[in-house]
Formats: C-alpha cells, sequence, structure tokens
C-alpha cells in the first residue's frame, strides 16, 4: 500500500515560512496584498477563491476580493486590471479561471503586470519557466515538486510522465520536471496506446479533469502517483483523476483527494505574492 503525500502536512510547513516573511516585510513598512478577481459564479471557483482568500488570512496576506457579474464586460474587466496594476498596496493579482465564455482569458492575462502575475499564466512569467529563471512558479507544478523534495523522492533519471497539456497544469508541470533532469512525456487526448505509455512512469501526474481517469493497469509497481484532478464522481462525491482505491494499493507514493496537491497550489500562491512584495521592497531600498 502506499505512502500517502500529505499536502496539508507539507503545505503547512510552507505557510508558516511564509508568515514569517510576511511578518519580516511589515517591519519594514510593507503590508503585503493580493487581489482576487472572480467573475461570474462558477460553484468551483466559489470555492477555489474562498480557500485562497482564508490561507491567505492565516498568512498575513492582505486578500482584496473583486468578485464580477457574468454580465461583466471584457473592458470593465481589463479596466478593473488596470486599476490594480496601478495599485501600489496590491503586490499580486489573481483572475480565477475559468472566465465566463464571452470574456478573452487570453487578453486577461496579457494585461495583468507581469510583476504582480503570482499565477505566472503572463507569457512573460511563462518563458521565463521555459529557460529556467523564474521568480513565480506555476503554483500547482511548483506545488508538487515541493511536495516531492519533503518526501525525498528523486526525480533525475526518472521516467516522468503527464497526462494533460493545459498551460496551467500539464505544460509547466513538464517543465519543471524536465528541470530535475526527469526524463518527460506528455500525453493528451491524442495519444495512441495511453495506458502503454503511462505504464511506463515511475512519476505520474494525472491532470485530465475526467474522474477516476487513471486505472490500476495504467500505473506501475512502485511508481509515485500525483492526482491534480478535483472532479466528482458519479454520486457527485469529490474525488481525483486516479481511482484512488484501486490505485494505491500498487504505487509507491499517492496523492489523496482532497487534501493532496489543492493546498500546495496554495501555498505556492502565497510564496509567490511574498516574492512579489519583497521585489518591491528591494527596489525601493
Ligand atoms: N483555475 C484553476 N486553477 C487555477 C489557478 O491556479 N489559478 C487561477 N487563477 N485560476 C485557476
Amino acid at each position: 500500500m502506499a505512502t500517502i503525500l500529505d499536502g496539508k502536512a507539507v503545505s503547512a510547513a510552507v505557510k508558516q515560512e511564509v508568515k514569517t516573511e510576511v511578518e519580516a516585510l511589515k517591519q519594514k513598512g510593507i503590508s503585503v496584498g493580493l487581489a482576487v478577481i472572480i467573475v461570474g459564479d462558477n460553484p468551483a471557483s466559489r470555492t477555489y477563491v474562498n480557500n485562497k482568500k482564508k490561507a491567505c488570512a492565516e498568512a498575513g496576506i492582505v486578500s482584496e476580493e473583486y468578485a464580477l457579474p457574468e454580465s461583466t464586460t471584457q473592458a470593465e474587466l481589463l479596466g478593473l486590471i488596470d486599476t490594480l496594476n496601478k495599485k501600489d498596496s496590491i503586490h499580486g493579482i489573481l483572475c480565477q479561471l475559468p472566465l465566463p465564455k464571452h470574456l478573452d482569458e487570453k487578453a486577461v492575462i496579457a494585461a495583468i503586470n507581469p510583476e504582480k502575475d503570482v499565477d505566472a499564466f503572463h507569457a512573460v512569467n511563462v518563458g521565463h519557466i521555459m529557460i529556467g529563471d523564474y521568480s513565480f512558479l506555476p503554483c500547482t507544478p511548483a506545488g508538487i515538486m515541493e511536495m516531492l523534495k519533503y518526501y525525498n523522492i528523486p526525480v533525475a533519471g526518472k521516467e516522468c510522465v503527464v497526462i494533460g497539456r493545459s498551460n496551467i497544469v500539464g505544460k509547466p508541470m513538464a517543465m519543471l520536471l524536465l528541470q530535475q533532469n526527469g526524463t518527460v512525456t506528455v500525453c493528451h487526448s491524442k495519444t495512441v496506446h495511453l495506458a502503454a505509455v503511462t505504464a511506463r512512469a515511475d512519476i505520474l501526474v494525472a491532470a485530465v479533469g475526467i474522474p477516476k481517469f487513471v486505472t490500476a493497469d495504467m500505473v506501475k509497481d512502485g511508481a509515485v502517483v500525483i492526482d491534480v484532478g478535483m472532479d466528482r464522481d458519479e454520486n457527485g462525491k469529490l474525488c481525483g483523476d486516479v481511482d484512488f482505491d484501486a490505485v494505491a494499493p500498487k504505487a509507491a507514493f499517492i496523492t489523496p483527494v482532497p487534501g493532496g496537491v489543492g493546498p500546495m497550489t496554495i501555498a505556492t500562491l502565497l510564496k509567490n505574492t511574498v516574492t512579489a512584495a519583497r521585489k518591491v521592497c528591494e527596489k525601493e531600498l
């Protein structure tokens, strides 16, 4: 039976470090501030935003919520981002995705000042990640790397397979594993013989958004299985992209849902927000 990778415990350690740094910045006269924008009433987004705000409060970061109606226009949203880009008390800007269909997500991300882009979604920050020279970490992938480090799980030389190629998780995850000298394969909906590829993985990351998509036959004995999914099963119960009950007996390590990757994403967001504030502080000195 696999060892459970406890995202709650690891994130608590990271959050404590963040809290200490937030206090140190306070001593220098800087109150760390994060703006959180949510448009419409997507229930999953509401839950994520509430969790992010709660974590900010626990770490001493001031979060300002901008909850906009579904009917918000592109111009209104870009206007808000422009205001926040110029607001000195705000060090980080997060616009919760997905946005309602009539809004242009790419243009919204491009409008955020890269120095306040604590999600690391802006093309400038994505470019930094590609060349391995970055200050903002991609939240979910970096949280996963932090968890691997905490449990002393080596990446160098390992077969790493990522299922999913999103800009938020799949692509930056592949980059971070590659930087740690993993041999990385990215799979997606057009991958042929998916199970044969995933069965090679020493480290398997599932980020597909399909409940219990990864079944036991797709997993190698002794693999490290990371589940990024936040899905609902046939009974409406929260579950991941991995069929946990079937896969856990085969794996060496596995993340649960909830309590695995999710808390690590938030911990990285807090880290990035403090980094943004620290950079402002360094500029002023
Ligand atoms: N939607 C799903 N994950 C994320 C995330 O990490 N950041 C933002 N802004 N939106 C998301």
